[in-house]
């Protein structure tokens, strides 16, 4: 199991101080995963208990991995904010009162600025065959805000990727290498839009082929 230093974890937790998030997901897997998977960030049950991909959207990953025969053991999950991002929002109860509670959000720029040092640790750390980027936040903290999952999912792309270049940094630049990266929906798209169902399995049913080849001794990108 690789797991990131508690100094760039400390530096996470630093950087994100006074932004509306809470807790601290540490990515999970072995150092050289089949697959390294970049989600966007961790909702409530993950910030709970410290573990990616547990809540529904995590139920509906499994089922994919499960479809080319891999389990969470296989791969390295992670994402491009560490903490949930949350807004407060009423909820009415059944008996007519209102209460304020937590709702996710998706992470604002300078979030996924706070995280960055720690994504890009792993980045350059982990030694994964392919890096399935689940959904846009994954794919554009990767390759930049023109890139979209509508556009590119299912397809291998062999490209540079975005790091921070330093810790002051606002903007990224981009590594002289390149990432093998497949870009597919989140696995949660298909509960507010079911009809990209048939697109996400086709896409890892695709990601299973990749792996077969490159199990089968495709050179290193
Ligand atoms: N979405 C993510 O990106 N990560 C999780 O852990 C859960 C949902």
């Amino acid at each position: 199991m690789f797991r990131i230093p508690e100094s760039i974890a400390n530096l996470g937790r630093e950087r994100i101080k006074g932004f509306p998030v809470e807790g601290f997901v540490y990515g999970e897997g072995p150092q050289k995963p089949e697959l390294m998977l970049i989600g966007e960030a961790p909702g409530e049950f993950e910030a709970v208990d410290g573990i990616p991909f547990i809540g529904r959207a995590g139920k509906e990953l499994m089922k994919s991995l499960d479809s080319i025969g891999l389990t969470r053991e296989d791969v390295y999950i992670t994402s491009t904010v560490r903490s949930r991002p949350y807004k407060w929002g009423e909820r009415r109860e059944r008996d007519g009162t209102k209460t304020q509670r937590k709702y996710n959000r998706p992470p604002t720029r300078k979030e996924i600025l706070a995280h960055a040092p720690v994504l890009d640790y792993e980045l350059a750390n982990i030694e994964p065959k392919l890096i399935v980027a689940l959904g846009n936040f994954g794919l554009q903290r990767l390759l930049g805000r023109e890139a979209k999952v509508t556009e590119l999912h299912g397809q291998l792309l062999e490209r540079p990727i975005q790091f921070l270049p330093d810790l002051d940094s606002t903007t990224f630049e981009w590594t002289d290498r390149l990432y093998r990266i497949v870009p597919t929906f989140h696995p949660a798209a298909v509960f507010y839009r079911p009809s990209h169902r048939p697109d996400l399995d086709a896409d890892w049913l695709a990601i299973g082929e990749m792996l077969k080849r490159i199990g089968d001794g495709e050179s290193e990108v």
